[in-house]
């Protein structure tokens, strides 16, 4: 069963499937953006759970469960900082799709949804970032086959349509001029 990848506009934190990513930072311990979205509507559980976590490097990922959101997992992962592309930043966001996907897969969990990592607060150019993101995923279901649903939630629609453009391309093709 082939698994379906796609885009949406919306907030993560209301979405129906099993788990949702989180963006956060080193510190795992709530923040802005995304993370503090993620920490307001799954309620004070998920912060007692990430302080046991002990932090997380960039690039990696690690696993709580959800709380009151309606996802049963979180996955927290920490994204780079945008520095200009020449401190390892694409590798670093790369691995963090493929360790929240790898995470994911042990843990059996067969949906789940991404937000645009590091594309807020951490700088990250959205067009550049979605491209590793939609590469880097594509590449991991092909070892991930238990999933049957990944979805990357965009929070604007203008961040939509980047998304939207890179999915239509075949994998493997160079993606239209943004
Ligand atoms: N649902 C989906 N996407 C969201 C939501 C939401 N509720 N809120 C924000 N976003 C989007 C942003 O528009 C952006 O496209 O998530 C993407 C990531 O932006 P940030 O949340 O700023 O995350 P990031 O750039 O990775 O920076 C991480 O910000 O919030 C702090 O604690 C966090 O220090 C960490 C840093």
């Amino acid at each position: 069963m082939p698994t379906t990848v796609h885009a949406l506009q919306g907030d993560i934190t209301q979405l129906p499937v099993q788990a949702i990513v989180n963006a956060a930072n080193a510190a795992l311990l709530g923040g802005g953006g995304v993370d503090g979205a993620i920490h307001r509507a799954a309620g004070p559980q998920l912060l007692e759970a990430c302080r046991q976590l002990g932090g997380c490097t960039t690039g990696e990922a690690k696993l709580t469960l959800g709380y009151r959101l309606p996802a049963e997992y979180v996955i927290h992962t920490v994204g780079p900082v945008w520095h200009g592309g020449d401190r390892a930043e694409p590798a670093l966001l790369a691995a963090c799709y493929r360790r929240a996907l790898e995470l994911a897969a042990a843990q059996g969990i067969r949906s789940l949804a991404f937000p645009s990592i590091s594309t807020g607060v951490y700088g990250y150019p959205l067009a550049l970032a979605a491209q590793i993101a939609v590469s880097t995923v594509r590449a991991a279901l092909k070892e991930c086959s238990g999933f049957d649903e990944v979805i990357f939630c965009c929070f604007s629609a203008s961040d939509l349509q980047v998304y939207q453009r890179l999915l239509a391309a075949p994998p493997g093709a160079k993606p239209a001029p943004i």
